[in-house]
């Protein structure tokens, strides 16, 4: 994994959210129907992006001594760092939209609660399920939202969790390139169905916002299950090209525990 690519695209990237000019002094025009889902729905946004990330921190040193992830574990803090700007450029747009920021959230304690109970792979693995539903989530409201702060932060958020797809792919092809052909195929069966099911959820949690926006709860999840789709694809492809032998296993991660 070519962890020096991304450590510098995190350090020249991250910064430029936190500059990032909005016109927030204008007045939001968005009718009521839809600023209030919409806020309410951002709400819980931004605190899924606001984690500290210190138990991803301490499971990406386990792979920290292997010769193809040196330089992992500052890639990884970069990476919390950035997706922590996410969360702060979502704060303005919540208080643009005249919402309220939340200090808890079922399904974001859900994820959190999950995303640390097997390894560093299915840590990855969730944080990628939340970033393939949210590449369809901000691309929906660049297209459907007429607010330019909203705009302007979709779209921006965008082009970030499009290049952390990457990033989670660039991972996690070299580890299941370790694994044979049953251990991939249970892989990959496992990772469809916590995606359908976090699709199906998130679908639900926010249908009032998607349904402002004029978007149907079942195309979106449609839509979250193409993306699924097309990025397994790659996967695959890139899980292929690593020549045999060369993928990458560790030592088996402790299980969860509650004081970790
Ligand atoms: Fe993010
Ligand atoms: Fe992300």
């Amino acid at each position: 994994m070519n962890t020096h690519t991304w450590i510098t695209h995190f350090e020249r990237n991250t910064r430029l959210n936190d500059t990032l000019e909005l016109p927030e002094d204008l007045p939001c025009r968005l009718s009521e129907k839809l600023r209030v889902p919409l806020a309410a729905s951002l709400a819980t946004f931004q605190l899924g992006e606001s984690g500290t990330g210190s138990r991803l921190r301490r499971y990406a040193r386990e792979v920290a001594p292997l010769e193809n992830f040196r330089g992992y574990q500052r890639a990884i803090d970069l990476f919390v760092a950035e997706e922590q700007s996410h969360s702060r450029l979502l704060a303005r747009v919540v208080r643009h939209l005249g919402g309220r920021l939340l200090t808890k959230q079922w399904t974001n304690s859900v994820f959190r609660r999950l995303r640390f109970l097997v390894n560093l792979e299915f840590a990855v693995q969730v944080l990628l399920t939340a970033e393939l539903i949210a590449e369809v989530y901000f691309g929906t409201l660049y297209l459907r939202c007429e607010d330019p702060v909203v705009r302007m932060v979709a779209h921006k958020l965008l082009r970030d969790e499009m290049k952390h797809l990457d990033f989670q792919r660039d991972f996690l092809s070299e580890r299941v390139a370790s694994f044979n052909n049953l251990g991939r195929l249970l892989w990959r069966l496992q990772f469809q169905a916590v995606h359908a099911i976090t699709a199906h959820v998130v679908a639900w949690d926010h249908r009032h916002a998607l349904r402002a926006l004029g978007v149907k709860p079942e195309d979106f999840r449609r839509r979250c299950l193409q993306a699924w789709r097309r990025y397994q694809d790659r996967l695959e492809k890139q899980v292929t090209a690593i020549p045999a032998g060369q993928g990458t296993s560790s030592s088996p991660s402790p299980v969860f525990s509650p004081d970790r």
